[in-house]
């Protein structure tokens, strides 16, 4: 593999969420960042956490619809398990496309490859903001059939795109790409609950130049438009189909500590 440059000098949003995981694929910028965040907003380990166990209940609810084929877009560092143990858990023969486009998770790529044998991983680099560029994907073209249905997950990525990228563009692009009965997996930060903190941590980004843009309720929904909502809509994560023994089920945090909505919708 070419070298890649890490610019580990600044904050990289895959590696200050790696931090606040708990995860050791950070730097001192990236802890800086995070500690600053911290400040801001004590509670700020519990969205990643929430956003993990929100991924899983997610691609878990897809796959007993019978998606076999995701386009996870936003992947970050690995952190088990991650889309393709749960997809090929309930069916071995799943194919997952990740994408992201920070170095640093290119190089743990190898941990995102490791598909059960009957089925397939693949990982591109690219960037959400170039659609074209993961739709004319030969990685994506050899190993999803996009005559078929797929599940596209766009989890707590679109909060790193500004209103200047059209992030609502993106996704039409990336949906009229998909054939019906394909669905939309989405989980997006939010300062409705406590604005001042998270303009406060958009601040620590942006000053590293790294955009962050929480969103409303109303504006996130625009995301799914055309698409049916699955039940029970888009909600703050612990509430969306809530399973019995996650940790969100037992800790049960406050919507300001989570901070993040999420809901999955079908392209009719
Ligand atoms: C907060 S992490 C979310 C990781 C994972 N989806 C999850 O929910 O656990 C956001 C990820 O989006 C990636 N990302 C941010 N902007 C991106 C862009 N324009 N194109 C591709 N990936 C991007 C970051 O590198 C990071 O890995």
């Amino acid at each position: 593999m070419a070298e890649v440059d890490l610019h580990t000098d600044r904050p990289h949003p895959a590696r200050v969420y790696d931090y606040l995981l708990g995860g050791k694929d950070n730097f001192a910028a990236d802890r800086e960042a995070a500690h600053r965040g911290l400040q801001a907003n004590p509670d700020s380990r519990i969205p990643p956490r929430e956003n993990r166990l929100f991924l899983r209940r997610a691609v878990r609810y897809l796959a007993e619809q019978g998606i076999d084929q995701f386009l996870d877009i936003g992947t970050g560092i690995p952190s088990a398990p991650n889309v393709h143990h749960v997809a090929q858990a309930i069916n071995p023969r799943s194919r997952i496309v990740y994408v992201d486009n920070d170095p640093i998770v290119l190089t743990h790529a190898r941990a995102l490859l490791t598909s059960h044998p009957d089925g397939r991983t693949d990982y591109l680099d690219a960037d959400l903001r170039d659609v074209d560029s993961i739709l004319g994907s030969k990685v994506l073209t050899e190993t999803l059939d996009l005559n078929r249905p797929v599940g596209l997950l766009l989890i707590a990525i679109l909060h790193f795109i500004g209103d200047d990228h059209d992030p609502e563009d993106i996704v039409n692009r990336l949906l009229a790409a998909l054939p019906p009965g394909s669905y939309l997996a989405l989980s997006h930060l939010t300062g409705d609950f406590r604005p001042e903190a998270w303009e406060k941590i958009a601040e620590v980004y942006r000053k590293q130049g790294v955009t962050m843009q929480v969103r409303s309720k109303p504006q996130i929904e625009q995301f799914f438009t055309g698409l049916e909502m699955v039940e029970p809509g888009l909600q703050v994560l612990p509430a969306w189909r809530p399973e019995l023994g996650d940790p969100s089920d037992q800790l049960q945090p406050t919507d300001g500590q989570v901070s993040v909505y999420g809901g999955v919708a079908r392209k009719p």
